[in-house]
């Protein structure tokens, strides 16, 4: 489907072509100046030199043309030369009309592409805490915003699976001369000890890093506590995702990748491509333009070991394999921004990827607490993951339990774990990724305000209607919508035409925040409209029908559009 502004602006461009200009500057947009008109044409100002006349007298000219125009309700020229639109209630509702019956609310695939997101990147047997929360959120929202503009899109964990934490973990277990394999609960205490242990004892470390070499060149014993340790990590990761209602569909990890590194480094060193710098290998990644000096990027270590970008490198050999990507979107903390350039680089320069492979690299920001520093428990320590849900669920129920919210006990803790949700994805996500933001539980858990929880009960409000008009009889076949009835209406179906260029922006841009934007603009103009407006006494059957309409619509909207924020609204709340 056309988007509307494009349809405004051909009537525009058709208007200047008959008064007699070119139409090649002529654009229409929202205004910014709501208070005099709906939407603006400034091509007479851009025109104005070429033309070798006034702006105004171009605006005049152009404006009688639009006289009969179907689209305006109002088309005027004001000074300097400015072209003032207001769109009329006929063309605008017959729009919405369309765009509500079309799949997608008219979005088209222009081109269908095969997109990889990696996110989440937990790293096993570590505990997940917050720093891999906002990969598994954003990502999550990236993933499915890529699949809803219709392509192909897999979601890859990426673990980080095959480092120096598993040697620490079997040192402290030879330590320990644990017989059988460890419990989760196990491991949860003993990789935090060899850590401990670690960063004092000198050849205790150097045991763990010994254990890593012999692990990664498959040694069966360590391998076999390897398999045994994932095993258990990727049920219990699961579990935890599944909480954040976040999913993959691909769990590899930096293991997977092994196999292909001594391949790749041949091909590399064939291709005289990575040399050797100081006993190490590398290959050059600087660039003439570069404003910053870009380190070269390490394939291996002087004493022959693999680094992060090593197993960056060959998982990207391992998805041209399996997938042949036209695009990877990594979602990580924005402080590996040079770990990505250098990857990216090296993956162009040695062929891993074809030219026209899109590499892209969405870092994010930290999440602070009210101090302004990153995110702590009271007691200072590193905030897990699963604590700050429960933190947050119980701050929910505790507001609706205020709140006098009229359930059972058991539709109680399930509304109050959505609401958490919205609560803190929406906290997330409305912020632009690569900004840090402060985590406040008490604003985000708000029932009001640019919040998840507003915009649920917003769609409670609406569903909740919707109720009540069909418990009183009314039908929902056959709707007809009707021209708005009063300016909140308007307003509403206008924020709604803006659907399909806010989607595809969003991805585009890789800006999952303009969603978030978008529904509390809706959740905004839908309350003021239904404060204006008393639609479940209405009388007049056809009216309250189309009133219905706009309110099933708006909600599908919103809907499509928390789903791609991955958290959903109750029923009641
Ligand atoms: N495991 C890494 C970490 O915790 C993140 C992995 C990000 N993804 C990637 N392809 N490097 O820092």
């Amino acid at each position: 489907m056309k988007k509307l502004l494009e349809i405004l602006g051909d009537e525009l461009k058709k208007a200047f072509r008959e008064a007699g200009y070119s139409d090649e500057k002529v654009t229409v947009t929202v205004s910014n100046r709501p208070d005099l008109c709906e939407y603006q044409c400034n091509g007479a100002m851009a025109l104005a030199k070429e033309a070798h006349k006034a702006p105004f007298m171009i605006a005049e000219e152009v404006v009688a043309k639009l006289s009969d125009s179907k689209c305006f309700s109002k088309a005027e020229s004001v000074k300097p030369g400015f072209i003032n639109l207001d769109i009329s209630d006929e063309y605008l509702v017959s729009y919405i009309s369309d765009e509500w019956k079309s799949e997608r609310f008219g979005l088209e695939t222009e081109e269908k592409k095969k997109v990889v997101v990696d996110y989440g990147g937990p790293n096993v047997a570590k505990p997940l805490h917050i720093g891999h929360l906002r990969a598994a959120i954003i990502g999550e929202a990236v993933k499915r915003i890529s699949k809803y503009i219709g392509n192909d899109t897999l979601g890859d964990i990426h673990m980080g699976d095959w480092g120096l934490q598993m040697g620490l973990i079997m040192a402290e277990m030879e330590e320990r001369k644990m017989e059988g394999m460890p419990t989760l609960d196990e491991l949860s205490e003993i990789y935090p000890a060899a850590s401990e242990r670690s960063k004092t004892d000198e050849e205790y470390k150097n045991r763990a890093m010994d254990i890593t070499y012999e692990l990664q060149h498959g040694n069966e014993k360590y391998l076999k506590i390897w398999r045994h340790i994932m095993d258990i990590s990727v049920t219990d990761l699961k579990q935890n995702y599944d909480k954040l209602n976040v999913s993959f569909e691909v769990w590899k990890g930096e293991a997977d990748a092994d196999p292909y590194i001594a391949p790749m480094v041949e091909k590399m060193k064939k291709d005289g491509i990575a040399h050797e710098s100081q006993g190490a290998l590398v290959v050059d990644v600087s660039e003439e333009s570069d404003a910053k000096e870009i380190p070269p990027c390490m394939i291996l270590k002087s004493d022959g070991a693999s680094l992060y970008t090593t197993t960056d490198l060959a998982t990207l050999v391992q998805r041209e394999e399996d997938y042949d990507p036209d695009a990877v979107i990594y979602v990580v903390d924005k402080r590996q921004e040079l770990h990505f350039v250098q990857v990216f680089r090296a993956a162009k320069k040695c062929g891993i990827v074809p030219d026209t492979t899109k590499l892209s690299f969405l870092g994010f920001g930290t999440m602070n607490g009210k101090d302004g520093k990153p995110f702590k428990t009271r007691s200072g320590g590193v905030m897990r993951l699963e604590s700050l849900l429960n933190e947050v669920y119980e701050k929910c129920l505790e507001r609706m339990r205020e709140n006098g919210a009229e359930m059972s006990e058991s539709e109680l803790k399930d509304t109050a774990g959505k609401i958490a949700l919205a609560a803190i994805k929406y906290g997330d996500l409305s912020n632009e990724a690569r900004k840090d933001y402060v985590f406040d539980i008490d604003k985000f858990t708000s029932f009001e305000g640019n919040t998840g929880p507003y915009i649920l009960y917003t769609m409670v409000r609406i569903k909740s209607i919707l109720r009540k008009y069909r418990e009183n009889g009314g039908s929902t076949d056959d709707i007809t919508m009707l021209p708005p009835a009063n300016a909140e209406e308007k307003s509403l179906m206008m924020t709604l035409t803006g659907f399909v260029p806010m989607i595809e922006g969003s991805f585009r841009d890789l800006a999952p925040h303009r969603i978030c934007a978008y529904i509390y603009q809706i959740a905004n103009d839908f309350n003021k409209f239904y404060h204006a407006t008393k639609i479940i006494t209405e009388e007049d059957r056809s009216r309250q029908k189309s009133w219905i309409g706009l309110l099933m619509f708006t909600l599908e909207v919103l809907e499509t559009c928390t789903d791609l924020l991955g958290f959903d609204a109750p029923e009641m709340m």
